[in-house]
């Protein structure tokens, strides 16, 4: 199994870090386009290989696509990250030009890839790989959701009190901060509904920290996270590598599913070793449809600035 990581900024550098210690695949490429940056770090994680006894071959590359040839998953996480008080569609005008330029130059090395994309706008370069590529659209998967759905259990199980790990629950729509969408209805702490244990304002708060939890971080941090999308990305080649069909929701093409068609945007879809596999239906309420749709109409709008570029 060989996985590339393009972009070795910190969020690549993580994905590539967590996907390596557990050992998820044979050979891991890292590829950034300054000079010995892909090639420093990727010395650096070999070094921890004899501390944390992972077998994994990590190797960096300043933009040279052909070390790269034959992955089978390419993570794209290249891009300009968000500053503070920046939202992530203000990123697409830059963004838009280098995502497609690296999904074309990991499509000329290796035609069967899976693609997972985090850059942002995430769904919207989502919608641009798949066009771009022209790959079936099982191999086209955006992250967004798997990060978001994390920050939800985090947020959860502050209000709660629990271990995030006895919650299942999932932020469905865009990766925007208006535009995601946290089911707190569907939410559940070891089987029972979460609104058994908060009261509705608590679950409102924890909705909207959910929302701008990559703004908040991105107020302290000075710049966007990188360790839980970067634990989200693995999360998801976990699946993939492993054809454990998790149950994930990502950001994918619809195709008349929850209403909606000729987008990507974030559904719970399983993951296995044909990329996206389901999508499963949430059977939404009449309220929660409408912020679906309504989310939709914002990644439709966000997705249209992209024929202007
Ligand atoms: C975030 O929400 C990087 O978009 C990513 O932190």
């Amino acid at each position: 199994m060989k996985v590339t990581v393009v972009g070795a900024g910190a969020v690549g550098a993580t994905c590539a870090d967590n996907i390596a210690r557990a050992a998820l695949c044979e050979e891991l490429v890292l590829l950034d386009i300054k000079e010995g940056i892909a090639e420093g770090k990727a010395i650096d994680m070999m070094q921890t290989a004899a501390l944390l006894g992972f077998d994994t071959k990590i190797t960096g590359s300043t933009n040279d696509y052909s070390k790269t040839a034959n992955s089978d998953i390419a993570v794209i996480t290249s891009g300009l990250p968000r500053k503070p008080g920046m939202t992530r569609e203000e990123l697409i005008g830059i963004n838009a030009g280098i995502v497609k330029g690296v999904a074309e130059n990991i499509l000329k090395h290796s035609p069967n890839a899976i693609f997972i994309i985090i850059s942002n706008p995430m769904d919207t370069m989502t919608y641009l790989a798949l066009k771009s590529t022209g790959l079936p659209k099982n191999k086209i998967i955006g992250m967004g959701g798997a990060l978001d759905s994390a920050r939800f259990k985090y947020y959860l199980s502050t209000a709660i009190g629990c271990s995030p790990n006895d919650l299942q629950g999932f932020v469905a729509g865009g990766h925007g901060d208006t535009t995601m969408i946290p089911l707190t209805r569907l939410a559940t702490y070891q089987g029972a509904p979460v609104s058994n244990y908060l009261d509705e304002a608590s679950l409102k708060k924890v909705a909207a920290d959910t929302m701008v939890g990559g703004a908040t971080l991105t107020g302290l941090l000075g710049t966007s996270a990188w360790y839980a999308p970067g634990a989200a990305c693995a999360a998801m080649v976990k699946s993939i590598v492993r054809d454990e069909k998790k149950l994930i929701t990502c950001c994918v093409s619809l195709d008349g599913e929850y209403g909606q068609k000729d987008i990507c945007i974030g559904v719970p879809v399983t993951l296995g070793k044909n990329g996206w596999e389901k999508i499963i239906d949430y059977k939404l309420n009449e309220e929660e449809q409408a912020a679906f749709n309504k989310s939709a109409d914002a990644v439709r709008s966000m997705n249209s600035v992209l024929s202007t570029l």
